[in-house]
């Protein structure tokens, strides 16, 4: 069964790595491009994007594909959004891989916001200085607000994405440790942090060492996921619903 795995996330990695050698299965992983050295991949892997809808309808065709993963980020709306939409035209089998959005526990000074403009102003007028760990693309909104100061941390270099004097950039992949990211925002004396609520083990432990410094953290909400799409949280179950899939096929 060929099945692509629209990826770019943990989840995408674990489930690639469960289906490496499976003689059933013939997966090909695709990501979009946006980190310079990705981690190697067990199963074939192709990079790039595929040119919207109409450009991932063909690509299903062509390539035979029999099932699609949507296995992006929670926040790449785009790409889920053009998967159903391509997948229905196509008539190919889709199933969205999503890990769970994290919860607010006891002790947490959550912040919940609707988009990065809110993050924005949820910072306040007075400086103060922020903990930003939105991603790189996500930075823009943030000249808006030139009197605080930003530790950004980003996978790839910001480049001129916040181009003001302060602003500290580090560069660091998760996963990430509870104790050094307390040890970072204590020794950077942050006062508040700035996330996407994007779930998962990997960039959690900044929540918790908030939690622990009593600082207040501004959530930005998932973006809305495309309506009808079954959806699972983890790579084992994903690879149930393929095997059940190809059970089926004739
Ligand atoms: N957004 C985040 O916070 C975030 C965080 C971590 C990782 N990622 C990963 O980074 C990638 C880009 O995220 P984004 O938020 O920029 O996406 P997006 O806004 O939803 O997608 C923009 C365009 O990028 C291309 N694209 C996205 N994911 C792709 C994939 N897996 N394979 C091939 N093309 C892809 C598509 O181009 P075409 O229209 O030309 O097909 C899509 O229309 C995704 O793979 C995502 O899983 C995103």
């Amino acid at each position: 069964m060929r099945i692509l795995i629209l990826g770019g996330t943990t989840e995408a990695s674990a489930l690639a790595a469960r289906l490496a050698g499976k003689p059933d299965f013939s997966p090909l992983l695709s990501m979009a491009g946006r980190t310079s050295d990705p981690r190697p991949m067990p199963i074939p892997t192709r990079i790039g994007g595929f040119g919207g809808v109409a450009g991932l309808a063909d690509f299903l065709r062509i390539e035979r594909i029999e099932a699609v993963i949507d296995a992006t980020h929670p926040f790449a709306a785009v790409m889920s959004r053009n998967a159903a939409e391509a997948c229905a035209q196509a008539q190919v089998p889709l199933l969205a891989l999503r890990r769970p959005a994290w919860v607010p526990q006891e002790g947490d000074r959550w912040i919940e916001v609707a988009s990065m403009g809110e993050a924005v102003q949820a910072l306040g007028e007075a400086p103060r200085r922020v903990f930003l760990t939105v991603g790189r693309l996500e930075l823009a909104p943030f000249a808006a607000a030139p009197q605080h100061t930003y530790l950004v941390r980003t996978i790839e270099p910001i480049g001129d994405a916040l181009p003001m004097p302060n602003v500290i950039a580090i560069r660091e992949r998760a996963p990430f440790d509870e104790a050094a990211e307390r040890a970072l925002m204590e020794r950077e004396r942050i006062d508040m942090v700035v996330t996407k609520n994007s779930g998962g083990a990997a960039t959690y432990p900044k929540i918790a060492a908030a939690r622990s410094l009593g600082l207040p953290v501004v959530v930005v909400a998932r973006p809305e996921t495309p309506l009808g799409v079954e959806e699972v949280t983890s790579a084992e179950a994903a690879l149930d619903w393929l095997e059940r899939l190809h059970g089926r096929s004739p």
